[in-house]
């Protein structure tokens, strides 16, 4: 049914796209306090409750799911993430014209419930607006343009969200698999980053130094995912202490976290060093630092690395079995426990989505469906739930 595969189609090509105590106002009492389509029942305890001595629980959220969840994200969640709302194209698709609207609107719904807002991503190599590196004829901008354009906007986005956003991950994505920073060089053309092309690596720091300006009590995020592998892990822990060295305010680092039911059992893949002890290496590793650390994009994919999976395979809710939920929640599990064992540092965990009918895992053209958060696609908890919530 599965092949293994050397070259890395399917499987990889969407993994590689790849607080602050609490909320202080965490009671006994059921936030949400429906039954309904996903809310907590009467006397059961929420995610929310349960980790209010811990960290905040988020979900990232988009234009439709933060209605259509509100139950479910009002009563167990403690914090979201706009999934794509805050994003550069999001925000200022035209040069100067920046357009608010949707993400004002989640942001309305936060404060109204008591969610604290996570702001993703100001500095990103993708899903920018064409016009940002452009000079307009066919080439690319200066390096003074796009600083200007880059400051210009973080100033504006930052300003607009003060007071309301309280964390945002200012440069993402920024260091390769192998610890070296992102470059215009990389082989496959959506890994290569215009940022560095026009700017070289002073853009990374200008980018903090610009949203602190904005916003001096925002914390300020470096986020990335694989940070599970040895060198990529090294590679940003070496950027922050350089950061750190020059006064550039960086307070904390996230941790995408987007993980599979397993490693892979292919040594040339990334997930192969998929573990807890990795991932926990990354955690003592950047606290060291003195940065706080947040898990930001989690969800377990039933997917693992390395391997093609065919259509006939592609997991649907009947081969979603038992079996396999239950080594889903076992993998949540394990993440949890480490988590748990750092909430001195690990100030915030988010998942990346609500419930398994809405998320970016099956977003594949092929049309391949994941199942990889803690409620199911009626908004029911899973065995995954059970994991994290019973400790
Ligand atoms: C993803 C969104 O979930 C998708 O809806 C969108 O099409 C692409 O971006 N790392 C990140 C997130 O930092 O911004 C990405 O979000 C997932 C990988």
């Amino acid at each position: 049914m599965r092949a293994q595969c050397a070259s890395l189609v399917v499987v990889c090509s969407l993994v590689a796209w790849t607080t602050v105590g609490c909320t202080g106002s965490e009671g006994t009492e059921e936030p949400g306090g429906s039954s309904g389509a996903g809310g907590a029942g009467d006397g059961e305890s929420t995610l929310r409750q349960e980790y209010s001595a811990y960290f905040p629980i988020g979900a990232a959220v988009d234009s439709g799911s933060y209605g259509s969840h509100a139950d479910l994200l009002t009563a167990h969640f403690s914090s979201i993430t706009t999934e794509n709302e805050m994003k550069f194209e999001s925000l200022q698709r035209s040069e100067g014209r920046f357009t608010y609207a949707t993400a004002d609107q989640i942001v309305e719904f936060a404060s109204a419930n008591d969610l604290l807002v996570r702001g993703h991503a100001l500095v990103w190599h993708r899903q920018n607006p064409p016009w940002l590196f452009s000079d307009g004829q066919g080439g690319d901008v200066s390096a003074d343009v796009l600083l200007e354009r880059m400051q210009a906007h973080i100033s504006n986005v930052v300003t607009h969200f003060k007071g309301k956003v309280y964390a945002w991950d200012v440069v993402n994505e920024a260091i390769m698999n192998d610890g070296a920073l992102r470059t215009a060089e990389e082989e496959a053309a959506d890994q290569q980053s215009k940022w560095y092309a026009i700017l070289g690596d002073a853009y990374i720091a200008e980018a903090f130094r610009t949203a602190h300006e904005a916003d001096p009590d925002a914390k300020l995020f470096y986020n990335d995912y694989y940070n599970y592998l040895p060198e990529k892990q090294r590679g940003i822990y070496d950027m922050l202490s350089r950061l750190l060295d020059e006064d550039v305010p960086v307070h904390g680092v996230g941790l995408q976290c987007h993980l599979s039911i397993e490693p892979s059992a292919d040594d040339s893949h990334p997930s192969y060093y998929q573990t807890v002890e990795n991932l926990e290496s990354a955690v003592e590793l950047y606290s060291s630092l003195g940065l706080e650390v947040q898990v930001t994009e989690l969800d377990v994919s039933l997917y693992v690395g390395g391997v093609i999976y065919d259509e006939a395979s592609f997991y649907t809710s009947v081969t979603f079995t038992e079996d396999l939920q239950h080594r889903q929640a076992d993998r949540y599990r394990e993440f949890f426990e480490m988590f748990r064992a750092h909430r001195d540092v690990i100030t915030g965990v988010t998942f990346w989505g609500i419930a398994d009918d809405n998320t970016w895992l099956s977003e594949f053209s092929s049309g391949r469906t994941d199942f990889p958060l803690l409620f199911d696609t009626d908004y029911q908890p899973k065995p995954a739930y059970d994991a994290v919530i019973d400790f």
